[in-house]
């Protein structure tokens, strides 16, 4: 086998309660990757979509976790990668970390499955860190675990895969650009010990009604005291996203990453309709573009194809 094919998803990151930790995988958008074994110990980048994303290895997110891959497993050989991306770069939707998950899961087909995901999600990173600065991995783990997964820990890191019930999520997209570096650099050092205190409650509470099936309590605990407060700014109407999300049947939901998206869980794909439509009018009114997904939250991460 000198060749695999992936669908890499999308993923929502920062659940709410769960800055930097807690994340989920959507079905769709996915982007379509082929990595190809080739004889020199190199990394080689073929971009078959509009983008204009580097085809530097080292300035590119795939490129760079492929280097890290090539280093961590000692091969001679390298790798060419083929990238059709339909996520589109700095969504909030996981962009760079499907581009850098999609490369060294399909690369680890190639060498039988060397890597376990664990470390995958580790050589990954380096991905993740070209793109904004940080090594934080809540989007990484759930584009290769799928479902919900929590990141204890990044150093070391610790992964931690959560049950979950049927949930659909709805995202818009606005057609603005945040920087995850500028919306970062607006956090605060230090939080009070209330807000803390509540969203450790919060997440606390997620994590056991999503084991637990138990959507009253899912739709209770989705909220953010520490975050969104803040980054909310960054979002033309945010606050009437929300709000006629929640009236149009939605459990709750917030800033997708670090924005631009806005993603809204539901119990039913027909409630998860009705949020897009009550987004999108809200939407319509400002004259930025968007876009609106309905997706399931998927329980596989990468698939091959
Ligand atoms: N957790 C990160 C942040 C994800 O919100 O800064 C960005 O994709």
């Amino acid at each position: 086998m000198d060749e695999v094919s992936v669908l890499a998803p999308a993923t929502v990151a920062n659940v709410v309660c769960g800055f930097d930790c807690l994340g989920f995988a959507l079905s769709e958008p996915c982007d379509e990757m082929t990595v190809r074994r080739i004889d020199t110990r190199e990394v080689r980048i073929i971009n078959r979509d509009d983008y204009g994303l580097p085809t530097e290895p080292e300035k590119n997110v795939a490129g760079v976790a492929l280097l890290a891959f090539i280093e961590a497993a000692g091969i001679d050989f390298g790798f060419e990668v083929e990238i059709t991306k339909h996520i589109m770069p700095g969504s909030g939707i996981g962009s760079s970390a499907a581009s850098a998950c999609g490369a060294v899961v399909a690369a680890n087909r190639l060498i039988d499955d060397r890597f376990t995901k664990l470390e995958l999600v580790e050589l990954a990173m380096a991905g993740e860190a070209l793109a904004s600065g940080s090594r934080h991995a809540d989007n990484l783990a759930p584009c290769i675990y799928g479902g919900f997964t929590l990141v204890r820990s990044t150093d070391p890191l610790d992964i931690v895969e959560i049950d979950f019930p049927s949930l659909f999520a709805t995202v818009i997209h606005p057609q603005i650009e945040i920087k995850t570096s500028e919306a970062r650099a607006m956090l605060p050092k230090e939080v009070p010990l209330k807000n803390a205190i509540r969203n450790w409650s919060n997440l606390g509470a997620l994590v056991a009604a999503l084991a637990k099936a138990d959507y009253g309590l899912i739709s209770r605990s989705l909220e953010d005291t520490i975050i969104e407060p803040l980054r909310k700014s960054l979002i033309p109407k945010f606050d009437e996203v929300k709000g006629a999300s929640l009236q149009a049947g939605a459990l709750g939901g917030s800033i997708s990453g670090s924005g631009p998206s806005i993603f809204m869980l539901s119990e039913t794909p027909e409630s998860a309709e009705k949020v897009g439509e009550a987004m999108s009018a809200v939407y319509t009114t400002t004259g930025i573009d968007f876009n609106t997904y309905v997706s399931q939250i998927h329980p596989q991460g990468i698939r091959f194809v």
